[in-house]
């Protein structure tokens, strides 16, 4: 019977909605919210992006980047980060954004991530400079050619393991700036990786810098 009813609202273009105990959680419980607006209150106020604090040490970092060599983001998410190195930066430097839609703090399908990113990115895609790469990281990084990083922003896979990896090809690469997210407790991987390799020489919030 249940199906029987999800089948003919979806034949009219309809579906039945509820919000999940996780998404109510994210709410203002001071608010009453119809589906739509929870939805959008979500994806306004979504976790997993860049802080102000951190987001106005990534634009000085960025202002004193190399503008003749390119910029390397891990981890791009919803583009929040990407937008702020894209002000920051020289509009002729190129900025490469890689993330292969593996997680997102939404709970959206990974097409669909990916298809946002890409929207809130066009501009600057089109205009600035801003390459999305939509490939996992180890992949970039055997395909790269490009000329050494002028900064390289570490921000996808928080695991030791995959950290140590991405500082150790920034490194390689000689990247001039090798700067990160998320050295905050929390964030037990991040923070031994970049510990092993002297820990950060700067941190506001948890963006560090080698
Ligand atoms: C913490 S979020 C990035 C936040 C973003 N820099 C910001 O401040 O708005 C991590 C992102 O890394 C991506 N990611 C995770 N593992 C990855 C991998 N191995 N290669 C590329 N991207 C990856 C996820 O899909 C997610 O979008």
């Amino acid at each position: 019977m249940k199906n029987l009813i999800k089948r003919l609202f979806n034949h009219f273009g309809y579906e039945l909605c509820r919000l999940s105990p996780e998404e109510h959680l994210s709410l203002d419980d001071q608010l009453r919210f119809n589906y739509k607006e929870a939805q959008i209150y979500r994806a306004l106020t979504a976790s997993g992006q860049i802080s102000m604090e951190e987001a106005r040490y990534l634009f000085e970092l960025v202002r004193e980047s190399d503008p003749s060599r390119p910029i390397i983001e891990v981890g791009t998410l919803y583009g929040a980060s990407t937008l702020v190195m894209c002000l920051a930066k020289h509009p002729g430097q190129t900025l490469y954004a890689v993330d292969n839609f593996s997680w997102n703090s939404l709970g959206i399908s990974s097409a669909i991530h990916r298809a946002a990113t890409k929207k809130r990115l066009e501009e600057c895609i089109q205009h600035f400079g801003v390459k999305l790469i939509e490939q996992p990281a180890a992949r970039f990084y055997a395909e790269y050619d490009d000329a050494p990083p002028a900064l390289y922003f570490c921000d996808a896979d928080h695991s030791y393991e995959a950290v140590k990896q991405d500082i150790a090809w920034a490194k390689a690469r000689n990247s001039t700036i090798i700067c990160g997210d998320d050295y905050e407790p929390q964030h037990t991987g991040v923070v031994r990786a970049v510990d092993e390799v002297g820990g950060p020489s700067a941190l506001h919030g948890g963006l560090w810098r080698l």
